[in-house]
Parts: structure tokens; sequence; C-alpha cells
């Protein structure tokens, strides 16, 4: 079973090799330990480990709220190391549940790298839409992202 809890800190040195993983890095911009510990710190960001009684931390996952749009939360970024599993799934579901039920937002949304195909059927598997593409220059280089949403009444 996915037990889903506040990261602390000391998980996050497990998250950072995570993010360096050459199963993940190609489809995240990774942050610095220093980064983490911000998410961890800031009042508008959620740092969430994703923990398997028998697999121990599989992954992980960052929310952050706008200052934009008082009524959206941004989904920034899901890690699952022990992937197939369906913690990706769990994870989702479980945010979505938070976004919608829990704090009473009205969007849900997220950028993904348009070639990260496996994780755009994922989140397409979950109610996400595309929104819009968009071309942003990131660590040096353009990348092409797939703006998706999901708008409550729309669910
Ligand atoms: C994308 C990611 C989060 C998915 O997590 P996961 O735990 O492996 O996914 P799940 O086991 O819950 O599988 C969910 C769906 O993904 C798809 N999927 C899973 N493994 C797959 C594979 N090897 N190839 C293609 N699709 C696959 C399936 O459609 C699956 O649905 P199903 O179980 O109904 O068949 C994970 O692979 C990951 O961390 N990738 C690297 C980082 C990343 O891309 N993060 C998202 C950035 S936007």
């Amino acid at each position: 079973m996915l037990n889903i809890a506040p990261t602390s800190s000391e998980d996050l040195p497990s998250i950072v090799a995570m993010e360096a993983h050459e199963d993940n890095k190609q489809y995240i911009f990774p942050y610095a330990i220093e980064r983490h510990q911000k998410v961890i710190d800031n009042h508008d960001e959620y740092h969430l480990k994703l923990e398997d009684q028998q697999d121990g931390l599989v992954g992980f996952a960052i929310m952050v709220e706008s200052d934009m749009e008082t009524d959206s939360l941004e989904f920034r970024r899901l890690v699952i190391q022990k992937k197939g599993h369906g913690y990706g799934r769990t994870a989702i579901k479980w945010v979505k549940r938070y976004c919608f039920e829990e704090k009473r937002y009205k969007k849900l949304w997220l950028d993904v790298l348009d070639t990260n195909t496996k994780a755009q059927q994922l989140y397409l598997s979950e109610g996400f839409k595309e929104s819009f593409r968009t071309r942003e220059f990131i660590n040096g280089e353009w990348k092409n992202l797939i703006v998706m949403t999901i708008v409550k009444d729309q669910k």
C-alpha cells in the first residue's frame, strides 16, 4: 500500500538521487537539494514522499499553489523510481482528491515534455486534457512543453 506523507529533510538525499537517475532526469528539471528544502519550508509549496510498506521510498511529488490564480493548483513534479507498479497512478488520484475535495481548488494543471509520452498517457487516462503547447528556454535549451489541465466541473 502506498503511504503519502510530507517529505522531511532526511529524505532529500534519496530524492535528489532519484531526480539524477538516467530514467528520470531526461523528463524533469532537477532541483538542487537547497531548492527541495525550500519546497518543504515554503507554505505555498507541498513536498510529498511516496512510501510503500515493503519497497520503502518509491517516489515523490511536488505541488505548488498559484499566486496568480487563487483557485488553481500546479502539479509541479512526479517521480516514481519503482516504475510500472501503479504508484504513479495512485499518486495522481491522491493529488486530484487533495486538490478538488480537500482544498476545493477549481483547477489542477501541469506541464509535461512533448517527448514524455508515457506520462502524457497516464495524465490523459486520469482526466487531464491538453490546454496548450508552449516552448520554453530551460537550463540553456529550448523545450517543447504540453500544458495539461483538469477543471473541476469537467472532471
Ligand atoms: C511517469 C511516471 C510518473 C509513471 O509512474 P509509474 O508508477 O511508473 O506508472 P504506473 O505504474 O502507475 O502506470 C500508469 C500507466 O503508465 C503507463 N505505463 C506504465 N509503464 C509503462 C511503460 N513501461 N511504457 C509505457 N507506458 C507505461 C500505463 O498506461 C499505465 O497504466 P496501466 O497500469 O493502466 O497500464 C514514472 O514513470 C516516472 O517517474 N517517470 C520519470 C519522471 C517523469 O516522467 N515524471 C513526470 C514528469 S511530467
